[in-house]
Formats: C-alpha cells, structure tokens, sequence
C-alpha cells in the first residue's frame, strides 16, 4: 500500500461512508477543475473511436458520464469499483442519461479485474492507481485486459512546476484541505487520507515507469491545470514486447492542451 497503515478494508469502508457526499465534496474542494481533468480523460479515450470503454476504479460514474457524452452512441461502457455504496451513487447518475443500456457498473476488485484477457479497447482510470494496495498489479490488469494496442488513460494527482504554485499548493494539501474537505464530507480521516496519498505519490516520473515497467510503450503525459493533475496516456503494443522494434511502436495521439 502506497500510504503507510492504510489497508483495503479501511478504504472500502471510508469511501462506503462518504459516497453520498463524495461527488459534491470533490467538485467543491477542487473548485470544480475534477469536471475539466474528466472532460480531458474522456476526450483521450474517444479519440481512439473505441468500442468498449472499461473503467476502473470508477466511483460514482462520473468518467463514465463524461464517456457516455465523448464516445459514439454504440460504445459499451464498462465501470468497475471495490465499493458498492459508490456504485449505488453512479447507478442513480446513470439511470438518468440517455442510453443506460450501453452502461454496465459492477463490483470487482482492480487487482483481478472481472474481465476476459484482451476484450477492451481503452480503459480510463481517474485517481484510481494511487489507492491500490499494489498499484504495480492494478496496472498489470489493466495491460491483461487490454486488446493489442489499445490504450490505458488516466488521470493522477501530480504536483506543479512553477515554484509559487508549488508553495501554496503544498500549504493548501498539508493545512486547509483536511480542514475543508472534514465538514463536507463529514470524515476528517478520509481526507487526511486523501492528502497523504498524494503527497506520497505525486513524483511524477513514478507513474511513468510503473507504466513501461506493466508492459505499456509510447507513453504520453500532458499536463492538467499547471501539474494539480496529469494525464497519462499508455499504449499497449500490439506485438509482444520482446519482438517490439521500431515498428510496434503506436502513432503518437496529438497534445491536448489543458
Ligand atoms: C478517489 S475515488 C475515484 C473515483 C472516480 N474514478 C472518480 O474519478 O471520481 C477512488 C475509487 O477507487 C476505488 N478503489 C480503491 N481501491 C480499489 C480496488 N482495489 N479495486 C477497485 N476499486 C478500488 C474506491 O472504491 C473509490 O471509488
């Protein structure tokens, strides 16, 4: 585990608790930027016209929403969550867009994910990796149910370039954020949790190896909102990686600007 005495179980249950109130207080504690990296990682992935979207770690669905408006209307969108309570909060979202059929939310672990090897085309992942006991075999599954050269997209807490940005981002995680975020979502720990994960993972260049070393090529990062949040987006060779050369390589996917 990423976060030193934190165990799956007292995840579960911390995110089983604060569901309810997980979307509203996430929006508010981030002024609202979690729609945009959303946006930017639903983007990502339609760019590839995939067929069948899986996302993993998938909360209350709010990816999947953004999906739902980003992929074409025949996309089968997967979701995927250890947390039921969570995924009660997406269903009630979900019954509400216009094509429910072609959404699916089950309760699966990331680290044996419910899934056929090779059956998905992308799949998007949104402060996901971060939490999982091992994130080494979270990304593992990731690759196994990814057809040959389809994509891994996601997004990660990082951590700003500009020095001033870095100063008062590091004094608004450490001091205002638990003290914010306690009152909203009515569990100081949870957010104290929220910190220390992501001052535990926030290099970067971490994600990045974690990533080649699962298997995935031509990796891409773009930069979200001055470095809060980075998108990632991992290709799975379409040949084994031992008999990758210059040609197994995917055309790079343009920039996003954020
Ligand atoms: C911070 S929330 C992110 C939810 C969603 N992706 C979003 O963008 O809002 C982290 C989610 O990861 C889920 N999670 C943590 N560890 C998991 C695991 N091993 N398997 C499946 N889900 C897990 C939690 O239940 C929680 O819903």
């Amino acid at each position: 585990m990423i976060t030193p005495g934190v165990t799956p179980q007292w995840l579960h249950g911390m995110f089983s608790r604060i569901a309810p109130r997980y979307d509203a207080t996430n929006t508010i504690i981030s002024a609202g930027l979690d729609r945009r990296w959303r946006r930017h990682l639903a983007h990502c992935a339609a760019r590839y016209a995939p067929q069948v979207v899986l996302d993993v770690a998938c909360g209350t669905g709010g990816v999947l929403a953004h999906l739902a408006r980003s992929c074409a209307a025949t996309t089968q969108l997967l979701g995927v969550d250890f947390t039921e309570a969570m995924l009660r909060v997406g269903r009630r979202r979900h019954g509400t867009v216009a094509h429910p059929h072609r959404l699916h939310l089950c309760v699966g672990d990331a680290q044996a994910l419910p899934a056929a090897d090779r059956c998905i085309d992308v799949v998007t992942m949104m402060f996901g990796v971060r939490n999982f006991d091992c994130p080494a075999a979270g990304l593992a599954e990731c690759y196994r149910v990814l057809r040959p050269a389809g994509h891994l997209c996601l997004v990660e807490f990082t951590w700003p370039r500009a020095p001033l940005l870095q100063r008062l981002y590091s004094v608004y995680w450490r001091y205002v954020l638990p003290f914010l975020a306690w009152p909203l979502c009515g569990e100081r720990a949870a957010y104290t949790y929220l910190r220390d994960s992501v001052l535990a993972f926030r290099p970067q260049a971490d994600l990045t190896a974690l990533l080649q070393r699962s298997g995935f090529t031509a990796i891409t990062t773009t930069t979200l909102s001055g470095g809060i949040t980075t998108l990632y987006d991992a290709y799975k060779p379409d040949t084994p990686l031992h008999v990758v050369g210059a040609t197994g390589r995917a055309p790079q996917p343009k920039e996003i600007s954020s």
